[in-house]
């Protein structure tokens, strides 16, 4: 006999099953309260975007823009789109576009699924998930420390211990100008050490050269000349007036030099946020994008965290993580039985209790099966003798409730079902 061919998700691209569910959930409750603890306001921007946001804000030469996006042309009208790899820049048009920051600042957060076609591997998918903040209209050093302290605080309330923070200043442009000079040069002068990534990167980017993970260049980029030594003094003071913030809130940081991240837009601060070699978290200022996408020039910076990086930390510091389950599961056998389950589940549901019905009839021990998997604290059993009787049976389900025997099944009238189970669950606590 043929079998017909099981088709399969794409490639690096998860479902989030349910016994994931009381991770992501946390994660989303904890960020929702922290959003809203620093005054940040949700938003939602689309997954589809106009290619040439991307282009223009992430920049032309970075991995993203050059070989990560899903672009396609819309086959209707012929636009160029693309699914959103980050969405610093989508949150940028929309706050444009829509005249956000025309009051003054505003603080924006934001969650959902952003796609990069990276080769696949742990940690690394082609559908992932972020959270992010921006910050849109500060110009100041606090703004930096005050993102920088919200993760933290997301680390604590997650309670994930020992995600260290790394610092660096891109300076502003012009400075940044000097040390590429002067980067281009010294690599020049040891262009036989370079690689051939490097090589292409030289005149290109050669700031994420000193990026390279190449361990036969790490003795190269180390003695490259750094562009802290090209910072002026208002680019210094800001830095060292984040520092002195992050200081005095105990916060613990490392400054690494070579921290110059992915992305074209950042000028100033940058940070990430890293936990056993693995960046869990990244961001920092971007100045200059607000008016690379058209905008009135508008300070401004922010963060995002890599969710599916976030949960794997989770499940390593509490591994079950509690399944979700329902309060009252409904058994029933027989026509009329089931109209009375229909009437029972529905008057539960309106106290608030979560039910599930049985459906797809089967025996009462098969039922019971799926009542103590469910994880349910009572059944509700409905059957014809019940129906006769006018009455319900209740089974209370966890044998560590201390209850004897006789209260642990007993029947009630359905007329006081609701009121029975809902007195036991106030009286439990
Ligand atoms: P990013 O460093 O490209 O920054 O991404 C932020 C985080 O998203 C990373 O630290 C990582 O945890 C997660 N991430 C990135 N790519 C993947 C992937 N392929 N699979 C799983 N997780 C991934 C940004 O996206 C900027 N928009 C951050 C920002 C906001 N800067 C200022 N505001």
């Amino acid at each position: 006999m043929s079998k017909t061919e099981k088709i399969r998700g794409v490639r690096g691209m998860n479902d989030v099953l349910p016994a994931d569910e009381a991770h992501w959930r946390r994660l989303e409750d904890v960020v929702a309260a922290c959003m809203r603890g620093y005054g940040y306001q949700r938003i939602r921007t689309p997954i589809v975007e106009q290619t040439r946001l991307f282009v223009r804000g992430i920049g032309e030469v970075t991995d993203i823009v050059e070989k990560e996006m899903y672009s396609f042309t819309d086959s209707l009208n012929g636009e160029a789109l693309t699914l959103r790899p980050e969405c610093t820049a989508g949150v940028v048009r929309a706050a444009i576009e829509h005249n956000l920051t025309y009051d003054g600042p505003r603080r924006l957060w934001y969650t959902g699924p952003m796609f990069r076609h990276e080769r696949p591997q742990k940690g690394r998918y082609r559908q992932f998930h972020q959270v992010g903040a921006e910050a849109l209209g500060f110009g100041g050093p606090d703004a930096d420390a005050e993102v920088i302290l919200l993760c933290q605080r997301l680390w604590d309330d997650l309670g994930l211990p020992g995600v260290q923070l790394e610092i660096n200043s891109l300076g502003q442009s012009q400075e940044r100008h000097a040390h590429r000079e002067a980067l281009i040069a010294y690599l020049e002068a040891n262009a036989d050490q370079l690689d051939e990534d490097a090589r292409r990167r030289l005149h290109s980017n050669p700031l994420r050269i000193l990026d390279t993970k190449n361990p036969a260049m790490q003795a190269l980029v180390e003695a490259a000349p750094k562009l802290i030594a090209f910072l002026g003094e208002e680019s210094l003071a800001h830095f060292d007036r984040l520092q002195a913030l992050l200081r005095a809130q105990n916060l613990p940081y490392r400054i690494n030099p070579r921290l110059v991240r992915g992305l074209d837009y950042y000028n100033l601060t940058v940070f990430e946020w890293v936990v056993d070699g693995l960046t869990i978290c990244g961001g920092g200022r971007y100045d200059p994008l607000v008016e690379m996408l058209g905008g009135r020039p508008t300070p401004a910076c922010g963060f995002a965290l890599g969710v599916e990086r976030v949960i794997e930390l989770m499940r390593r510091a509490e591994p079950q993580g509690a399944e979700a389950s329902c309060d009252v599961y409904v058994v029933h056998q027989g026509a009329q039985a089931e109209l009375a389950a229909f009437q029972a589940a529905e008057r539960l549901r309106d106290t608030g209790l979560d039910v599930v019905m049985h459906c797809g009839g089967g025996s009462f021990k098969a039922q019971f099966r799926r009542a103590d998997a469910s994880g349910a604290f009572v059944a509700v059993v409905l059957g014809d003798d019940e129906i006769a009787a006018g009455e319900a049976t209740l089974k209370w389900l966890r044998a560590d409730d201390g209850q004897a025997a006789d209260a642990r099944q007993f029947r009630v009238p359905l007329g006081r079902l609701t009121e029975a189970i809902v007195e036991r669950v106030r009286d439990e606590g």
